[in-house]
């Protein structure tokens, strides 16, 4: 059912050491990761204070990763030109955090990045097929937004296979509709897992449908970050 979908692994900064943020970033680059995602909170939608774009844009100076901006912050909206000059890659916004949510996603899209639409664990899956060609990925959200360390939730992993055979009945490849001609040209849509994740719950993820992995105490508390990453990389649906 999920043949064909490559595995993408991005650690999380938020289990980094932030006296070190360039060191940090130099270590998951030399590990072999394929981003790094970058978790931003604004201490309303989620319960803690973390980075914001002056952090970005330092990160932005010193890696040449793909960077995955998680923000987990109330008016979406207003962050994303900034965040954008920053140096962003991606910009990942919450479902429960705006009434904006097609308008927040045509605005990424329209600054020529990528448009993500997380989902917290208590949102039904009802909400998410109508966005699925809207955005670039979606993220589920496998522990309660805000800190790193927290154990996985077993229960969404029926929220991802739901999305992952949404996707496969609608065709949709990541930036719409599979086109008829040459459909194996267009990758496919990417959903993405955030908290909890070692080998064991990627593996369960990977087996429900989804392949992008967010992973900070796993990766970072390794002594060896690229064992672990290739450990990810090397799972089988
Ligand atoms: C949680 C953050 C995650 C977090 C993951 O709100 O979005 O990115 O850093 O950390 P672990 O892998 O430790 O759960
Ligand atoms: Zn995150």
């Amino acid at each position: 059912m999920n043949e064909d979908l490559p595995i993408i692994v991005e650690p999380s900064i938020l289990s980094g050491d932030f006296g070190k943020l360039a060191d940090e970033a130099k270590r998951v680059e030399d590990a072999g990761a394929d981003a790094l995602h970058i978790d931003i909170m604004d201490g309303h939608f989620v319960p803690n204070l973390t980075l914001g774009p002056k952090a970005v844009s330092a990160l932005n100076r010193v890696t040449d990763l793909f960077l995955d901006v998680h923000i987990m912050i109330y008016n979406p909206f207003d962050y994303v030109e900034r965040l954008v000059e920053a140096g962003a890659d991606r910009i990942t916004f919450h479902f429960e955090a705006t009434e904006d949510v097609e308008e927040t996603l045509g605005y990424i899209r329209k600054c020529n990045i990528e448009a993500g639409l997380a989902f917290c664990p208590e949102t039904t899956h009802e909400m998410i097929p109508k966005f699925l060609d809207k955005c670039d990925l979606i993220l589920l959200m496998t522990v309660h937004p805000g800190f790193g360390g927290q154990a996985f939730m077993p229960e969404i992993l029926k929220k991802i296979q739901f999305t992952r055979e949404t996707i496969n009945k609608l065709k949709i490849r990541k930036g719409g509709v599979i086109p008829d001609n040459n459909p194996e040209k267009v990758p496919p849509f990417n959903i993405q897992v955030d908290g909890g994740i070692d080998d064991h719950t990627a593996a369960a993820c990977l087996e429900a449908g989804a392949n992008v992995f967010v992973s900070g105490t796993y990766l970072f508390g390794a002594p060896d970050m690229k064992k672990r990453i290739e450990t990810l990389k090397g799972l089988k649906p």
